[in-house]
């Protein structure tokens, strides 16, 4: 398991270098904006994958009580502290699941409410923020999250996104994002994703993690949604 994820103490160091300002927050205007979560309908179902200590579910749970949000992450100590903080807040419409996102399948997404033999109709929206490129593996995950979502079901993506030329970019990309988080970032799933999703939208953020790495936001429908 890479570095960043083995103590949550750690990760929470990174996380606060990392969104040290409102401007990088996950929860920044450009970042509500793309999840745009008063459009979605009530009952809706939402994963906040990679969710970490579960700062994007927790909002999107406060701002719609009317909705079931998941949050999935395999790092223990980083889920408890989600919980903690979901039962502080007293939101019971959060899930956080404690497994790799290769270990679960639609039926561990169905709101706690619905009939528990109904067949599960998917996410309503997937939120993953600074996951992708803290993630080894990030293909396969992407893949993996892909069929959970619904038809027209919404994916937003918050992330870093590295220059693959500049010797400072790449510098970035080895040190930071090979070695603490092992995702090797250089090879970048976005490609990927573009080809999956229907109605994939770039928006580059006006500002510079470190004054070096881009920040970018990715919106999309599920590839379900096309006809
Ligand atoms: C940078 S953190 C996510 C930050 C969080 N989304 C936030 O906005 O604060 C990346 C997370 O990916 C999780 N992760 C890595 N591989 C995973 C997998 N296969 N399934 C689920 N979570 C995974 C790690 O445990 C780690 O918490």
């Amino acid at each position: 398991m890479p570095l960043g994820y083995r103590l949550a103490n750690v990760y929470r160091l990174v996380d606060r270098l990392f969104f040290e300002s409102e401007k990088n927050s996950p929860l920044c205007a450009l970042a509500q904006q793309a999840m745009d979560v008063s459009s979605l309908r009530r009952g809706a179902t939402v994963l906040d994958l990679a969710c970490g200590t579960g700062t994007v579910a927790l909002w999107i749970a406060a701002q719609r009580p009317d909705v079931h949000v998941f949050g999935l992450d395999l790092a223990g100590e980083m889920v408890e502290q989600a919980r903690a903080e979901a039962r502080r807040q007293g939101l019971g419409n959060t899930t956080f699941l404690c497994r790799s996102i290769f270990d679960v399948d639609a039926a561990a997404f169905r709101p706690p409410d619905g009939a528990p033999d109904a067949p599960a109709a998917g996410l309503d929206m997937v939120v993953c923020s600074y996951g992708f490129s803290a993630m080894p593996q990030h293909a396969r995950i992407f893949a993996a999250s892909l069929d959970l979502l619904a038809a027209g079901g919404r994916y937003v993506i918050m992330d870093v996104h590295y220059a693959r030329a500049g010797r400072r970019a790449r510098l970035a990309a080895a040190t930071i994002d090979r070695w603490i988080w092992g995702s090797d970032q250089l090879k970048a799933s976005w490609p990927v994703m573009a080809d999956a999703l229907d109605g994939f939208e770039k928006r580059d953020q006006p500002f510079r993690l470190y004054g070096v790495i881009p920040l970018v936001f990715f919106t999309a429908r599920g590839r379900r949604s096309q006809p």
